[in-house]
């Protein structure tokens, strides 16, 4: 039962992959055929980002009212429904419209599928599906790639296929039951009883399915489970909330959707004449990407946030640094240079910057407003997402990629101070000591500061 939890959280994190990913072997098609300039590419591939902006303005509420469910069936059909327009699209408006419906879609799975695996699975495990989903986002990328190459001569081919997935978790979800929590809210108390016993494995009558009831009916009743948007700006919450939203607009504006949606540009920006030779290199990025994911679910618990996010700004910094210079000469051997600079670049950020603002969205907010903290923080992210995948292509057109990238890295650099400012160790530290950390005034930073970071 646990592993159909995992696996729709792996579909929702696939999908959301796949379809940040599948524009980058597309555009090359679809610019001469709609003659696409610049200014439009951006809006053609921005369009995720923004659609995404607003699902994940509305996913709170619609998984409060429909339940985690019913949003999700929603969700998937979602998937199905814009991949196919995009696929048909006789013109850019088309596809713009389909690509927003596709971005719409991710924004509500991936607030509503978190959610639904952490109220679904045992505490124990929370950690481990956490990353799954994250790792399925790195999955989907490659996914899109591998499409974008098999497919090099057809763009509508490439679209079609994100309906599977968008099938599949359809399917899945459709065969599954809403969670406890919400069910309890609803005041369906029976079925919550026999959805916990599903869950664990155990029967109905058992007595760890009534304390667990127990438990959920407690929490809901809490008086402040009303909490509004004003007491994200209280003094004790307003840290955490500099950190959530922070980390996501570094993340976003040290340029990794640049490379992610545009690698094939980029490749051929920087040397590379012949089409397939993008594609597969681009690939590679998205190998890259996955199997550095791994390295960085090793390495959260037992390095500590801080350590590793200082070590991912640095490498971030300097690989991009190291782009910007070659991409700025003439000079043959530089061009491996900016090569090596982007290997490096995509691991360093697969290792660190990538999943840590994910991880600490969720462990960071106390909980009567861990929902609207990461809510906030996800507008955040896709916000500056949207910023940076739209200007893109317009930045390339006028100071070209040696200055776009030189720009991401400074961001980066900025990152390492905000790091020593402002974030706190939170391994091995927990929740209810993040809460009382918070509440006792003292800066945030200094949280687990003798803990498992510095070792
Ligand atoms: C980011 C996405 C990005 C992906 C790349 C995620 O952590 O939020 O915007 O495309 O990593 O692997």
């Amino acid at each position: 039962m646990i592993y159909l939890v995992a696996a729709i959280a792996g579909m929702a994190g696939f999908l959301f992959g796949f379809d940040e990913g599948v524009i980058a072997g597309a555009l090359y098609l679809l610019r001469p055929q709609f003659g696409i300039a610049p200014v439009m590419e951006g809006v053609v591939t921005a369009a995720v980002p923004l659609g995404a902006l607003f699902g994940s303005i509305i996913a709170g509420r619609i998984a409060e009212s429909l339940g985690r469910r019913a949003s999700l069936l929603f969700a998937g059909a979602l998937f199905v429904v814009g991949a196919v327009l995009a696929a048909m699209a006789p013109d850019t408006l088309v596809l713009i419209l389909a690509r927003l419906v596709l971005g719409f879609a991710i924004g509500v799975a991936a607030i509503v599928a978190p959610l639904y695996i952490s109220e679904n699975a045992p505490a124990e495990k929370r950690g481990m599906l956490v990353s799954i989903y994250q790792l399925a986002i790195t999955l989907g990328i490659v996914g899109a790639y591998l499409v974008g190459y098999v497919f090099a001569e057809s763009w509508r081919t490439m679209f079609v296929m994100g309906a599977l997935p968008g099938i599949a978790l359809f399917v899945g979800i459709f065969v599954m039951t809403d969670t406890p929590r919400w069910l309890v809210s609803k005041g369906r108390t029976r079925e919550a009883r026999a959805v916990i016993a599903k869950v664990r494995g155990i029967a109905p009558t058992a007595p760890e399915v009534e304390s667990e009831l127990a438990a959920i009916q407690q929490a809901a009743e809490g008086p402040a489970r009303r909490a509004g948007w004003a007491e994200l700006l209280t003094p004790t919450v307003r840290p955490a909330l500099i950190v959530g939203v922070g980390l996501f607009v570094l993340q976003q504006l040290s340029g990794i959707n640049a490379v992610i949606y545009f690698a094939p540009t980029v490749f051929k920006e920087s040397g590379f004449d012949s089409h397939s030779v993008q594609l597969l290199a681009t690939m590679g990025i998205g190998v890259v990407n996955v199997l550095m994911t791994f390295v960085g679910m090793a390495l959260i618990d037992r390095l500590g946030r801080r350590p590793l996010l200082f070590i991912g700004f640095a490498g971030t910094a300097v690989s991009l640094a190291a782009i910007a210079i070659g991409a700025a000469t003439d000079i043959a051997w530089l061009d491996l240079v900016s090569i090596i600079g982007l290997v490096v670049y995509i691991g360093a950020f697969a290792a660190s910057v990538g999943p840590l603002p994910w991880v600490m969205m969720s462990e960071i907010f106390p909980p009567k407003v861990r929902a609207l903290g990461m809510s906030v923080a996800s507008v955040a992210n896709w916000g500056m997402n949207f910023l940076v995948v739209f200007s893109f292509p317009s930045l390339m057109h006028t100071i070209g990629l040696s200055g776009v990238f030189g720009v991401y890295a400074l961001v980066c650099v900025i990152g390492l101070y905000f790091t020593w400012r402002y974030v706190p160790e939170t391994s091995g530290v927990e929740l209810e000591e993040i809460e009382a950390h918070l509440r006792s005034g003292r800066p945030f930073r200094e949280l687990g500061a003798k803990g498992a970071g510095g070792r």
